[in-house]
């Protein structure tokens, strides 16, 4: 049914019509000890999990909702490279697939036309410096029209169906998607990860230009210079002093 030709990805998929969140299911997994590569994917999630504990709006149909299991030998403090490299590779998708313009608001927003049209969640499970699994969760939009896209969201949201005015079928991303992640994660685990930073900033929303940034204490302008080694985003005040965030948030309405 899913067509996919890899190695090691999707070799176990789990398929669900309707669940809470494939995050949950995947933990579940996870913690049975499911493979490397082990896939959930769900036509709908009932609750749906965005980051910094939004809900993610997940319409039965109108997009990919899924969650990949992986078990990477890499430090814990790494982790967050694995999910840039997953921006990248919907970016590439996107652009490659479905001929339209991406761009990754940092840390891994997909945007068309300023629009977020994808997010990714990565959870992680590690003990003593080591990685017991991390599932990183995709939500794509993919068919809504602009009023099937919750009015909440709708100032702020987009789909491939509304930048292109085509359907798309969700089997046929799910192919393209998982397929270019299993080569680029075989790439940044023989590579590291300076071949997926440089892509990163390809597609970088407001590189070199000057961002307004929400942390949790505070609220400031800077120049966005790029990302760092280890995924940080990088940046310089307006008192010409460079700094690196971990934990922080470009405004949105800062376009
Ligand atoms: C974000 O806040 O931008 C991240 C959204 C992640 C949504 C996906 S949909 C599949 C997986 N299951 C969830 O409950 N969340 C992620």
């Amino acid at each position: 049914r899913w067509g996919l030709e890899t190695d090691w990805i999707g070799k176990n998929i789990i398929h669900k019509e309707s669940t809470t969140s494939t995050q949950h299911i995947a933990h579940d997994e996870a913690r049975n000890g499911a493979a490397h590569g082990t896939i959930i994917i769900a036509d709908e999630q009932t609750k749906g999990k965005g980051r910094m504990n939004r809900s993610w709006f997940s319409t039965k149909g109108k997009g990919m909702w899924l969650s990949i299991i992986l078990r990477p030998e890499i430090a814990p403090q790494q982790a967050p490279q694995l999910t840039l490299l997953t921006a990248t590779v919907l970016a590439d998708v996107l652009q490659s697939y479905c001929n339209v313009k991406p761009l990754i608001k940092w840390p891994n927003d997909i945007l068309l036309n300023n629009k977020k049209t994808a997010g990714i969640l990565t959870e992680m499970q590690a003990e003593q410096d080591i990685i017991n699994y991390i599932v990183i969760g995709i939500g794509l939009n993919v068919n809504q029209s602009t009023l099937e896209l919750s009015e909440e969201i709708r100032h702020k949201a987009t789909s491939l169906y509304i930048e292109t005015e085509k359907e798309n079928s969700i089997n046929a991303l799910i192919q393209e998607i998982l397929m270019t992640f299993e080569k680029s994660y075989d790439q940044y685990i023989k590579n590291g990860f300076p071949d997926i930073k440089q892509k990163w900033e390809s597609y970088g929303f407001k590189i070199g230009e000057e961002i307004t940034i929400k942390t949790i204490k505070d609220h400031f302008h800077a120049t966005f210079l790029g990302i760092e080694e280890d995924g940080a985003l990088r940046i310089k005040r307006t008192d010409g002093s460079i700094q690196r965030l971990y934990s922080a948030e470009i405004d949105w309405f800062d376009k």
